[in-house]
């Protein structure tokens, strides 16, 4: 007991909610090694390999050439907080932090010396002490990191686009959608659209197929005839925030329309502008300016097309534009880079 007050004596947040000190090792492993299930999960998830993505490292590379050391370290900033000892999001990240200094920006507050957040009483005892998790389980913890003012052009809306959505309105969370509960457990994996680097199959697959159900999830594809051939539209029709979001500087979306003797390939793109001197360029480092391409909730894009039926039309999906992975030195149709077919509707004569 003497032990829990010297350590509340040396942490500024000491208050009645905090029973005692948590004795565990803070790294993910130590957590792992009792929580083999949420575990499991988050090492495979975008947050248990936050600092590996090689499009990351490689655009950090361009960011400290271009914009310097300091840039470059508040992007390793959120991408590899380290509060876990490791340069990954780890699971004290989220479950020891008690609030945050403004809903953006990385700016969480983590107590390593807290007990550790719970969505419910444990059934028995714990090893370490526990206390009720209503930041855990709110939007503003996720919103800390998935709003960016910067720095230069990395900036992401991701909490402000969910919050005019009808999913906020509904009272849904980013956790409803993204660690939803499967057997009553929250589900650590996070679908998600970056690609699982360098693991191989089958889970390459398995995650590229969860990409496509996701976004295909919340965008509506349809194919209507008129008078004078065939209008294609894609509307963001049940997405909690823009498609894409978050990191849409990296994304692109685009519909092709087919029909047995004429094809459209890009008929619908959705993907941002960078420009410099209003040249295209495809990095952000080279852009002056950069207009972000995305649907927000309830917007739609439609084309009129001079095809006629039957015609059919294709929805894809690349995790990193072609432009931007050509420049940052990888082949753009390596496997965790190739286009992903997220949803294909036809039109009949
Ligand atoms: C405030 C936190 C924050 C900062 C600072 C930040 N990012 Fe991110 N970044 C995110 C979040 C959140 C995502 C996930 C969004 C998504 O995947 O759509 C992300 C996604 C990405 C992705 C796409 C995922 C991947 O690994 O392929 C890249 C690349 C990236 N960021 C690069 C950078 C670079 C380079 C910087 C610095 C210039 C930076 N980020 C700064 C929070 C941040
Ligand atoms: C991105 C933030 C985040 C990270 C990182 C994270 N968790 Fe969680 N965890 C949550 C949320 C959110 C919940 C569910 C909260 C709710 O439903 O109210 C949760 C729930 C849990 C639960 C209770 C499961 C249940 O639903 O009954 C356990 C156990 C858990 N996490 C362990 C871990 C472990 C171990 C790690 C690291 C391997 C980890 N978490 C990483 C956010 C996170
Ligand atoms: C020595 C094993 C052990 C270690 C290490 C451990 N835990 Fe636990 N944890 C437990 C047990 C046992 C429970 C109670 C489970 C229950 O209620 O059925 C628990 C409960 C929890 C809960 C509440 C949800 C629940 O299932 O009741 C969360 C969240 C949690 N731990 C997260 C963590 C995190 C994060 C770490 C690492 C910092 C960690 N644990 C380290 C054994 C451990
Ligand atoms: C400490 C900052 C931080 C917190 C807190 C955080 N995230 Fe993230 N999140 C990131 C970063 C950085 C990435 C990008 C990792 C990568 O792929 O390079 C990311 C990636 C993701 C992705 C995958 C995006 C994609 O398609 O690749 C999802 C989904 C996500 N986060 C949801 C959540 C949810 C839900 C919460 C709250 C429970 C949350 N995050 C809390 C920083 C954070
Ligand atoms: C109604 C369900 C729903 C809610 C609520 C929701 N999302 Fe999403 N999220 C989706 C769907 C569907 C996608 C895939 C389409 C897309 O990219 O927007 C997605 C994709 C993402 C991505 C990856 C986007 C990309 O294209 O790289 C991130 C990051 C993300 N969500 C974070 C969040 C955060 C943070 C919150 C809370 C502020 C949140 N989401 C709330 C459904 C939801």
């Amino acid at each position: 007991m003497r032990l829990l007050v010297l350590s509340c004596l040396g942490f500024v947040a000491c208050d009645a909610a905090y029973p005692e000190a948590a004795p565990v090792d803070p790294s993910s492993e130590s957590c792992g090694a009792c929580h083999t299930r949420e575990y499991a999960a988050w090492s495979e998830s975008p947050h248990g390999r936050s600092s590996d993505s090689p499009v990351f490292r490689a655009l950090v590379a361009e960011v400290r050439t271009t914009w310097g050391d300091a840039t470059a370290k508040r992007c390793e900033g959120c991408h590899a907080p380290g509060h876990d000892g490791s340069d990954r999001i780890g699971c004290v990240t989220c479950h020891q932090a008690l609030g945050n200094r403004g809903a953006r920006d990385a700016l969480l507050i983590v107590d390593p010396s807290a007990p550790i957040a719970a969505p419910h009483p444990p059934t028995g005892p714990t090893p370490h002490a526990t206390r009720p998790g209503s930041f855990l389980a709110s939007a503003e913890l996720c919103a800390t990191c998935h709003v960016l003012t910067g720095p230069e052009h990395f900036v992401e809306s991701t909490w402000d686009e969910f919050l005019a959505s009808p999913a906020a309105a509904a009272g849904l969370t980013c956790q409803s959608c993204h660690l939803p509960r499967s057997d009553g457990r929250a589900d650590h994996g996070l679908v998600s659209v970056t690609p699982p680097w360098g693991r191989g199959e089958p889970l390459l697959t398995e995650r590229r197929e969860a990409a496509a159900a996701l976004v295909g999830a919340a965008l509506d594809l349809t194919l209507a005839q008129t008078d004078d051939g065939v209008v294609v539209r894609l509307a963001n029709a049940r997405g909690g925030h823009s498609v894409p979001t978050g990191a849409t500087l990296v994304r692109e979306l685009w519909v092709e329309v087919r029909g047995p003797h004429a094809a459209v390939a890009r008929a619908l793109s959705v993907v941002a502008t960078m420009t410099a001197d209003g040249v295209t360029v495809p990095l952000p480092t080279e852009a002056d300016t950069v207009v972000v391409g995305a649907l927000a909730p309830g917007e739609a894009v439609e084309r009129a097309l001079a095809l006629t039926p039957p015609v059919e039309a294709t929805l894809y999906l690349r995790p990193v534009r072609a432009d931007m992975a050509e420049a940052l030195g990888f082949d753009p149709d390596t496997p965790e880079l190739a286009p992903i077919v997220v949803s294909r509707v036809t039109l009949a004569p």
